[in-house]
């Protein structure tokens, strides 16, 4: 078998008496694109906290090929490969479009210059119009596609994204389907997808986990997933009506 991109054994987060969550262990593949879904509370951006190194692990080890990652800190974990992008945005507001992707580069360890496929990639995301803009003069929308493009442009070989669909409108969701394919199709990294959105988690994701309470509660094909009754009763009504109420 071949080795997996990231490897996560036992892994525990407690904050004080609280366990987020316990002995979680998951493997993630070479090019893999796992969805990982779970209600409102689940651990999810936990998970995502602890794997990035942003907050430490009360227990178990977190391996990116192989290396591990555990107990270094959030840059360094950035520049062997492993990066998130965030559930809300995460830009520098008073910077401008450019500076911040320059920011992203230089946190991962990347020269500031981007390739071609990146200068389109932006053009394509509708950010090549306000490249020397302020952040915090773009709409919501466009924001929160920066912090998606900047967490690209880190070059990941493990992309981490913590709801990339939140605070997008249905219309502008698309935006995140191209940045996955730019992440799978010309990075060739692999990606974990946290999200609510069950259309894009069936679009994107052939395989997902289901976080209930800090434990698994489900995993497989995620066809098969999304229809486990387990899933459907600990989750998925409240999922699809958040789903319905956004146009
Ligand atoms: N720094 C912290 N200190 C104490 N408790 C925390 C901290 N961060 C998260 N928690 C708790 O951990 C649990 C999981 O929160 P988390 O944000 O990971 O959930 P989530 O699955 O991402 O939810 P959502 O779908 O709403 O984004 C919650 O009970 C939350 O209150
Ligand atoms: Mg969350």
């Amino acid at each position: 078998m071949s080795q997996a991109a990231l490897s996560v054994e036992a892994l525990s987060k407690s904050f004080g008496g609280l366990h987020v969550f316990k002995d979680l262990t998951f493997d993630l593949a070479p090019g893999e694109i796992l969805g990982v879904i779970g209600p409102n509370g689940a651990g999810k951006t936990t998970l995502v906290n602890v794997l990035s190194n942003q907050l430490t692990a009360t227990s178990g080890t977190v391996r990116l090929y192989g290396e591990v990652v555990s107990g270094r800190s959030f840059p360094a974990t950035a520049r062997l490969g492993l990066v998130r992008s965030f559930q809300h945005t995460s830009v520098f507001p008073t910077a401008t479009v450019a500076e911040n992707l320059v920011r992203a580069r230089y946190f991962a360890g990347r020269p500031p210059q981007i390739h071609t496929e990146a200068t389109e990639l932006l053009e394509v995301c509708g950010l090549g119009a306000v490249f020397h803009r302020k952040a915090v003069d773009l709409p919501y929308g466009l924001q929160k596609t920066l912090g998606l493009v900047m967490s690209c442009l880190a070059e990941p070989k493990v992309l981490m994204m913590d709801e990339p669909a939140a605070g997008l409108e249905r219309v502008e969701r698309i935006v995140v389907d191209k940045l996955v394919h730019y992440a799978s199709h010309v990075l060739e990294c692999s990606i974990m997808i946290v999200e609510h959105d069950m259309d894009l988690i069936r679009r994107l994701c052939p395989r997902s986990i289901v976080l209930e309470g800090g434990k698994i509660l489900a995993q497989g094909a995620t066809p098969n997933v999304l229809s486990e009754p387990s899933v459907i009763s600990a989750y998925l009504g409240e999922a699809l009506e958040a789903n319905d109420a956004v146009h």
